[in-house]
């Protein structure tokens, strides 16, 4: 929420460090001039390109959600759609993502405008009924973001019980998902619960995490707001909730694989087919012939060895072994060189935590 390139770009190199190959960054509900400064930055950061992850638009959390279910948001900014916003908006192509609550009013026709705009709709921080999410879905909302976390669940009045958010995205085949991975916002159990339900191809492992990702614990300004970051969570300043997270992409790789059970191969899907298909973008998500040359390089503790971006060296672990520098020149040649690289880290990994997801 800097509203600068140079905020941007050093967001992308503290991703690249974490594993990210190619990222949309998110804003929270603020003010129109500090939204649309941070949308702007966004834009020249995709235009002149950056040393980290590749920037590829840009995700607005809020302001249109339910004040309900803010978590960390701040409530004085949180609104319903203005015509005048809703035209700026439609103006920046670079807009990718809108997380909103679809209770809201306005939003379903603000939906409706965007998604013709080619923009994806997702619900988050929101109350919705299932009613509401069948609505939402008429109108365009395709996607939930981080599942679980400040949405609607099944809900009793008097005697009658009412599903909310999460059943209505289990029950709705092409609605997709997205999850917080870090192993604290949702257990490995909910995790399960989500692939199980949604299948491999429609959830994805977002970040989510603040600019704070990397710092030691303690306290720190988040917009107006404090935050406190302990025990590997950012946490709200009355650590009544969390703020969001502080984890990067190989920690959340290593929660899905040590923690949930997937093997390397599927758990690589949550974090590269499934969000490239989600954005509709046809030259990422694979290892392949035609494919933008995007590779993560994991150590077999999950710690990032390197970071390829669009072919571009993003991140280069410096502590490396010399048989590392020899893997990486590897690398750096034809790309059947990654591609044995990860299939040996596959397969040892495989070996080591098995498969042990029912699904
Ligand atoms: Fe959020």
């Amino acid at each position: 929420m800097d509203g600068t390139y140079d905020a941007i770009n050093t967001i992308s190199m503290a991703h690249a460090q974490g594993g990210t190959t190619a990222m949309i960054p998110t804003t929270y509900s603020s003010s129109s001039g500090s939204t649309f400064a941070a949308v702007r930055a966004v834009s020249e950061a995709m235009k002149k390109g950056v040393n980290g992850a590749t920037i590829l638009g840009v995700h607005l959390e809020g302001p249109y959600i339910a004040i309900s279910q803010k978590g960390a948001q701040d409530e004085k900014y949180i609104r319903e759609p203005t015509e005048e916003e809703t035209e700026e908006m439609r103006k920046h192509k670079e807009i990718r993502l809108i997380t909103a609550a679809p209770e809201v009013r306005g939003v379903l026709d603000f939906a409706e405008e965007m998604t013709h705009n080619g923009v994806i709709m997702s619900i988050g921080h929101s109350d919705a009924t299932i009613s509401d999410v069948e609505k939402a879905v008429e109108a365009g909302f395709s996607h939930v973001t981080h599942m679980y976390n400040a949405m609607s669940t099944v809900k009793r009045v008097g005697a009658y019980r009412y599903p909310g958010v999460v059943e209505a995205a289990y029950l709705m085949d092409d609605v997709s998902v997205d999850l917080i991975a870090d192993g604290k916002h949702i257990p490995p159990y909910l995790i399960k619960l989500i692939i199980k339900n949604k299948g491999f191809e429609k959830v994805n492992v977002i970040t989510d995490a603040l600019k704070v990702m990397g710092l030691p614990p303690g306290r720190y300004a988040m917009g107006e707001n404090e935050i406190i970051v302990d025990e590997g969570v950012a946490w709200l300043a009355d650590r009544s909730a969390f703020a969001g997270s502080v984890s990067s992409m190989s920690s959340m790789f290593k929660v899905i694989v040590r923690d949930v059970g997937l093997p390397v191969a599927e758990a690589a899907r949550l974090f590269s087919t499934n969000p490239a298909s989600l954005l509709g973008i046809k030259t990422k998500g694979r290892i392949a012939i035609g494919y933008d040359a995007d590779v993560t390089v994991l150590n077999q503790d999950f710690s990032v060895l390197a970071a390829i971006a669009e072919g571009r060296l993003a991140y280069k672990q410096e502590k490396r072994s010399a048989s590392f520098e020899y893997e990486l020149s590897r690398l750096e040649l034809p790309m059947v060189g990654s591609t044995w690289l990860f299939r040996r880290l596959r397969r040892r990994t495989a070996l080591k935590f098995g498969r042990s997801l029912p699904l």
